[in-house]
């Protein structure tokens, strides 16, 4: 079966991100340009994905409303002759349909992905975390469906991660059935690094079969209070196997203050407006740097 639904979980408090994060979701945060969000609905997009569901919280209507036809905004624009920031705005209302469901309760990512149950009904689908937005040839997301459609049994986006941040992830191990390619033998959430089977950390991409559900709905919480999705897919893994796959792309993570930062610059040096003066922007100040560390 194709994989054409996507859960894009955005329910979080998103405390890594305080003050910013007070009154605004993180997922709405701009990367350059662009909400952070916005980033993975297009990468659903660029890989067949034709539904997409997003979890929301209280607080979150801005998510809705960008995605959202804006009538004033587009006559103003009109009115005034803007055509092309008509366009832009248009372009993204036209994008697709979204549906949003309400986690009444942040009880994690594992209840965040139960909440969207009913929308998944019996067909495989893709689960993208808005803290990830990864840089690829070929978007991730269909990297891993392709994978899944070899496998057919859920697979986990990965990547190798630092030594010292290993207990910032989700951690798997497993024996390489193609490159690139493990079957997992063991996940382990957030383990201190002498305690890390490995140093495949997870990312936010997964594709997985409504199964998860079955298992969720027994998960009881885990590590921080919280219903955690690899706690269910490490219970999963006992009896369905389960594979990850090492992506290939550059990965950027905005939930995070310094990892938002990167992107910012990396992501603005590939745009032709700003490529020009940015660069010479951080050719300038790495000279100060330079000269301060002299
Ligand atoms: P995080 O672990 O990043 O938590 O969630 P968070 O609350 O968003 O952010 P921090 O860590 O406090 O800064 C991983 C993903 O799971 C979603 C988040 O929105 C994010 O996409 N999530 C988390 C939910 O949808 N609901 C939850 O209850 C928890």
């Amino acid at each position: 079966m194709q994989v054409k639904k996507a859960i894009i979980p955005a329910g979080g408090y998103g405390t890594r991100f305080l003050p910013a994060t007070k009154a605004q979701p993180k997922e709405m945060l701009p990367v350059v340009d662009k909400p952070a969000i916005q980033y993975l609905i297009e990468e659903a997009l660029a890989s067949g994905i034709e539904d997409i569901i997003v979890v929301t919280y209280r607080g979150k209507n801005m998510i809705a409303d960008h995605f959202d036809k804006a009538y004033e905004l587009e006559t103003e624009l009109l009115k005034t002759g803007k055509l092309s920031k008509l366009e832009d705005v248009q372009k993204i209302s036209e994008m697709t349909e979204i549906c949003y469901v309400r986690q009444k309760q942040a009880l994690g990512l594992g209840h965040a992905v139960y909440c969207a149950r009913k929308f998944i009904g019996n067909e495989p689908f893709a689960l993208m975390l808005p803290d990830d937005i990864v840089q690829a040839t070929r978007p991730c997301i269909s990297q891993l469906i392709d994978k899944f459609n070899r496998y057919q049994s859920p697979i986990i986006g990965v990547e190798i991660v630092p030594e010292d941040k290993v207990q910032l992830y989700g951690i798997v191990k497993g024996i390489e059935v193609e490159h690139r390619v493990l079957k997992i033998e063991s996940l382990v959430e957030k383990p201190q690094p002498r305690e890390a089977p490995s140093k495949l950390g997870i990312i936010g991409r997964y594709i997985l079969h409504p199964c998860i559900f079955d298992v969720l709905k027994s998960t009881r919480p885990g590590l921080g209070g919280e219903v955690q999705l690899t706690d269910a897919l490490l219970k999963l893994n006992e009896y369905q196997q389960l594979y990850a796959y090492i992506f290939e792309g550059t990965r950027y993570d905005v939930g995070d203050k310094l990892g938002y930062l990167k992107a910012v610059v990396e992501l603005a040096l590939q745009r032709d407006e700003f490529k020009e003066g940015l660069k010479k922007y951080l050719l300038e100040i790495g000279e100060k740097l330079k000269l301060d560390l002299t």
